[in-house]
């Protein structure tokens, strides 16, 4: 049997447990909320779905009762609080480090053995929290953020080469903040082809640009963090872990070396399999990209240090 649990039922939560049932990822899915009922309210309300659109996944709802969520394969970690128009990613490490911190060790009570996908923002920093406080192997901390960077930016190569979103290859690394990500605009792909012999030099950068401040453009036309493809990415990653697909996905893992850095967690492509991350893939940089890539890690540095400010390290 497998089972997923997704703590915060809130709107990436909620979507994410959704994809994960419609697209039976998983024989169970639970839901935890801090909210009383609301957990429960939205498991009900997704199996009442499932007639209509014909899954077998068992979706469960509780409120704070880790023990429902025992022996789970993969966790997915949605708690804490979105950002609101004209917020960072980075302004909510105050708030959240403590959620995430406890949300992660109680998980761990009752599933030791899960693989972590942190979706919680400033995702780089929860992950890195999870990563320094719980003591497991890196290979079962994962952040979610590359998916759906890499997800907006083939949107908007798509929209630029008026295409089908999936006609286009391309993938975006760094952290995961309106200043940090890097869309590798370099090994962007139409069929095949590098985008470049179809897009200008300034319709490329705009592509980039829209692709950075994506989440901020959602923030501010929805008053709150986008969930639908923050939910499906997380979706995305948990399905290539549950059936050690191999896929090779951007995720925000523990660096040791790699890239050039050390002692903390940003976007590089890694192997997703049913342990976890199976591999760090080292892309070769240019001297452009390996610049962009070390201001991305110096600011990542910079916000874990808060993590020390507000004593959650
Ligand atoms: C976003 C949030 C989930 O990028 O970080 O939409």
């Amino acid at each position: 049997m497998s089972k997923v649990t997704v703590v915060g039922a809130g709107n990436v939560g909620a979507t994410c447990a959704n994809v994960l049932a419609f697209n039976e990822v998983a024989d169970e899915v639970v839901m935890l909320d801090v909210k009383e009922g609301v957990a429960e309210g939205k498991a009900m309300d997704m199996m009442q779905t499932a007639q209509s659109l014909g899954f077998d996944t068992t979706v469960v709802g509780c409120t704070n009762d880790y023990e429902k969520t025992a022996n789970s394969d993969v966790v997915v970690i949605t708690s804490g609080i979105p950002r609101k128009p004209g917020m960072t990613r980075e302004e909510l490490v105050g708030v959240n480090a403590g959620i995430v911190k406890s949300v992660a060790q109680n998980i761990l009570k009752y599933s030791p053995n899960a693989i972590l996908v942190v979706i919680s923002n400033p995702m780089d920093t929860m992950t890195y929290l999870a990563f320094k406080s719980l003591g497991l192997p890196k290979n079962r901390i994962i952040g979610m953020g590359g998916m759906l960077d890499s997800s907006r930016f083939k949107y908007f190569l798509s929209q630029a080469l008026k295409c089908n979103a999936n006609e286009v290859e391309g993938f975006v690394i760094g952290g995961h903040g309106d200043t940090t990500m890097i869309p590798m605009a370099r090994f962007a792909k139409y069929k095949g082809m590098p985008v470049a012999d179809f897009l200008s030099k300034e319709e490329l950068d705009k592509v980039v640009a829209d692709t950075m401040v994506g989440g901020a453009t959602l923030t501010k036309l929805l008053g709150t963090s986008a969930w639908y493809a923050p939910g499906a990415a997380g979706a995305f990653v948990v399905e290539s872990i549950i059936h050690n697909q191999g896929k090779m996905v951007p995720c925000s893992v523990y660096l040791d070396g790699e890239y050039g850095e050390k002692d903390l967690c940003i976007g590089v492509p890694v192997i997703l399999g049913k342990n976890g991350i199976e591999k760090i893939v080292e892309l070769e940089l240019d001297e452009e990209e390996k610049a962009k890539f070390a201001a991305s890690a110096a600011a990542v540095h910079k916000t874990n240090a808060d993590l020390r400010t507000v004593g959650a390290l």
